[in-house]
């Protein structure tokens, strides 16, 4: 990019114009995303403390313009919650402008009080986030826009979905038919059908709020017989929607089950009772390192930010 310019002192004004500050956990896709934007890249050193705090270190330059913390927030949920916040904070002694592309938005799912006395936490994010002093916050795709309202600051949810429905493409499936595991997810099994050209259907589930636990309430299905089906979730914490669904959908005879979903946080083995369930293949997006995140979404943020 920088060889079309005339002038080389113009290159090194633009290289200093943006940083990208990351923790250990998100850092190969702030590194993807810092090399396409030709930012600074700013990595943070984590030492943990007997006692469990974080002291992080930073090296590289936060740039006087605009810096980039990228840091999702997932598992250990409140330690990279409070490295991201911390990141911003220091980011903004030097820079004007704070964006924060947290790609997993951990804490999402609590944006209501469902049950009485609960405390909806996105409401407490979106306080901290403005407070260390982010200007805009950029997610892929957050469980649900409700917990994007309480915010006083930007928004923006990008999708991973068109990049998932690359992927998808090139299984090959015969016949597919997208399926999200409960009503929730109706918009974005039909959004992700609509890309892929093909039809979708949502299944009803019922979790209890207080056990967790869920089940399929749907009762027999004749067009998922023979077919090869694809359940589409936002992201898959225990397994146990997924696990639930393929079930319920083996009984009705379907061919292959895949799972595309953005984040995939596998937790306690999931994965294996996923598959031990009878799902074929995860894909997943970088949102999250891990086995099944396969599905680079750096492109998606680069044009969101
Ligand atoms: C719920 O509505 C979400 O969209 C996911 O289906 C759910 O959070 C996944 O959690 P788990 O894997 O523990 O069932």
């Amino acid at each position: 990019m920088f060889s079309k310019l005339k002038n080389p002192i113009d290159s090194h004004f633009l290289l200093s114009e943006l940083s990208v500050i990351t923790s250990e956990s998100s850092e190969d896709l702030a590194r993807k995303i810092s090399k396409k934007i030709n930012a600074n890249f700013v990595k943070s050193q984590i030492k943990v403390f007997a006692d469990g705090e974080s002291k992080i270190t930073l090296s590289g330059k936060i740039s006087k313009r605009k810096s980039i913390v990228i840091q999702s927030i997932n598992p250990p949920v409140d330690t990279n919650l409070i490295h991201a916040l911390s990141l911003i904070s220091k980011a903004k002694e030097t820079s004007s402008e704070v964006i924060a592309v947290i790609p997993y938005m951990g804490y999402a799912r609590q944006d209501r009080e469902f049950l009485a006395g609960e405390i909806v936490t996105m409401k407490v994010l979106s306080k901290l986030f403005k407070g260390a002093g982010a200007s805009k916050v950029v997610v892929v795709d957050i469980h649900s826009k409700i917990g994007l309202k309480y915010f006083s600051i930007k928004t923006k949810n990008v999708s991973a979905i068109p990049e998932l429905v690359q992927h998808i493409k090139k299984l090959n499936l015969k016949n597919p038919l997208v399926i999200s595991p409960d009503q929730g997810g109706k918009e974005r099994a039909e959004g992700f059908a609509k890309e892929l050209g093909s039809e979708y259907i949502a299944l009803e589930k019922k979790r209890d709020r207080k056990t967790g636990k869920v089940r399929i309430k749907t009762k027999d299905l004749d067009e998922v017989a023979n077919r090869d089906l694809i359940l589409v979730d936002d992201m898959i914490s225990t397994g146990g929607s997924i696990i639930k669904a393929t079930q319920f959908l083996k009984k009705q005879k379907c061919r292959k089950v895949y799972v595309a979903c953005t984040h995939a946080l596998l937790m306690n083995d999931a994965e294996r009772k996923i598959k031990k369930s009878g799902v074929i293949k995860i894909i997943s997006a970088n949102t999250i390192p891990g086995k099944t995140s396969v599905v680079d979404i750096s492109k998606i943020i680069t044009k969101a930010i």
